[in-house]
């Protein structure tokens, strides 16, 4: 099985733990803000909130009154949770002195009561004594000496039926970033502004076709002195397949509950779902199949997911859309939905997307009537009642309905707030 190892770097050393610190104290990342204005009010629309929250937990009612961990928050994620949950109680930790300031800076100008800082390493995180609702640690654990470690620190913060949020580097899709940065190895490339700059200029001069060339035009990442830093100058970080993955969380007490994004990895959604393979890969079991689905797309450079402890009191908390009555779901349109009428595939009448799938090919075409259900989802009905005051309702239409309703699920336009019939 194809392993990304970095002989130079994965040595499991404390100076490997300085050097990233130093890292990131010298190139904080993301690039910091001064302005969550915009932030702030994005956040102030109830179904974004609402959404959010059934993401993550799809048969719980909604609250507010969350204890949420930033592990390893960089320069404005714990600040940007503070903001937009002014209910929740939201520790953040990360170990780099400038990562710390930025949010400390941030913490004042908004003036966020609820967020504690605390500078620290995540393994450490147990000397907090505290326990959390939700856990999120996102472009972290990929960049630790030992990820296992880190993992099961965060995971025995957890409350028993607590969430984690996770996002790590997948493997095969940064072929090109593992390659560049060996060449980047090769050449001493140090981490100085003009070092970065003459990369950057370097850069311009590689192949149409190089594995990396896709990512440069694609990942914001990329365009930025940091991002390019963060992605081939860093000093440590590792990838994992999606077979990698299951055992890492698995492994730490964890178990898998859903992708933020799930439309990639499932075979019945895009170009693969009609061709020779789309039915065998649906029939494999869901593990299986979002392995195939990462070698088959083989462009993914992440892997964002949603865990939770594998000794939780009940999986209730997992939507199974076949074990429920579907039309006592409530319908809430994922912010990052689109719907689109212009230049829509003949006898359509609009293309919805999700913006922060890449693939190409994962769109729902629509026809006029799944475009007025589209439109009558209010974060308030259920699919039964959206059915029941379409005026071409009939038994035909309601099956067809729930099935409508059930690909707007797979295809990452809404969530389901599955609360009152759980
Ligand atoms: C790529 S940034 C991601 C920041 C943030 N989570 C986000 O998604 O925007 C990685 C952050 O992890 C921090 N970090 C790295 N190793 C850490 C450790 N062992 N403990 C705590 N933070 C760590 C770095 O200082 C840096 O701020």
């Amino acid at each position: 099985m194809y392993m990304y190892t970095r002989p130079a770097h994965n040595k499991k050393t404390a100076d490997n733990a300085g050097a990233v610190e130093s890292f990131y104290d010298h190139h904080p990342y993301p690039p910091p803000v001064q302005d969550l204005d915009g932030y702030r009010e994005r956040w102030q629309d109830p179904q974004r909130r609402h959404a959010e929250y059934h993401l993550f937990w799809p048969t719980r009612p909604y609250r507010e009154e969350l204890s949420i961990l930033v592990a390893g928050c960089g320069t404005a994620q714990a600040a940007r949770h503070a903001l937009r949950q002014p209910a929740a109680h939201v520790v953040c930790i990360d170990i780099s002195t400038t990562s710390i300031q930025h949010t400390k800076e941030l913490k004042q100008r908004y003036n966020l009561t609820n967020l504690e800082v605390h500078q620290m390493a995540l393994e450490k995180v147990g000397e907090l004594g505290q326990k959390f609702d939700k856990v999120i640690c996102t472009g972290v654990l990929h960049h630790l000496t030992d990820p296992d470690t880190g993992l099961q620190a965060l995971r025995d913060t957890l409350k028993p039926d607590g969430i984690m949020h996770l996002m790590v580097y997948a493997a095969y899709g940064r072929t090109g970033v593992y390659m560049l940065q060996e060449y980047c190895r090769r050449l001493n490339v140090g981490i100085t502004d003009q070092e970065i700059n003459d990369l950057a200029n370097t850069l311009m001069a590689i192949p149409a076709d190089h594995p990396l060339a896709p990512l440069l035009g694609r990942a914001a990442d990329f365009r930025t002195k940091v991002g390019l830093a963060d992605a081939l100058l860093h000093p440590q970080d590792r990838a994992y397949t999606v077979a990698q993955l299951f055992d890492f969380i698995e492994q730490a007490g964890l178990s898998f509950d859903r992708w933020l994004f799930q439309a990639p990895y499932l075979a019945k959604c895009g170009k693969i779902a009609g061709t020779p393979h789309g039915g065998r890969l649906s029939g494999l079991p869901p593990a299986e199949q979002y392995a195939a689905m990462e070698l088959l797309r083989g462009t993914m450079v992440r892997h964002s997911l949603i865990v939770s402890r594998s000794d939780a009191p009940a999986d209730d908390h997992i939507l199974r859309l076949e074990d429920r009555p579907r039309q006592q779901f409530v319908p809430i349109r994922r912010h990052e939905a689109l719907c689109v009428e212009e230049r829509v595939p003949p006898q359509a009448a609009a293309v919805l997307l999700n913006q922060s799938n890449n693939d190409a090919d994962l769109f729902l075409a629509i026809d006029n009537k799944e475009k007025r259900w589209f439109e009558a989802i209010d974060g308030q009905r259920t699919i039964g009642e959206i059915l029941d005051r379409d005026p071409g309702r009939n038994e035909q239409s309601a099956k067809d309905g729930c099935h409508f309703f059930e690909k707007l699920w797979w295809y990452d336009l809404v969530v389901f707030d599955a609360s009152a019939n759980g």
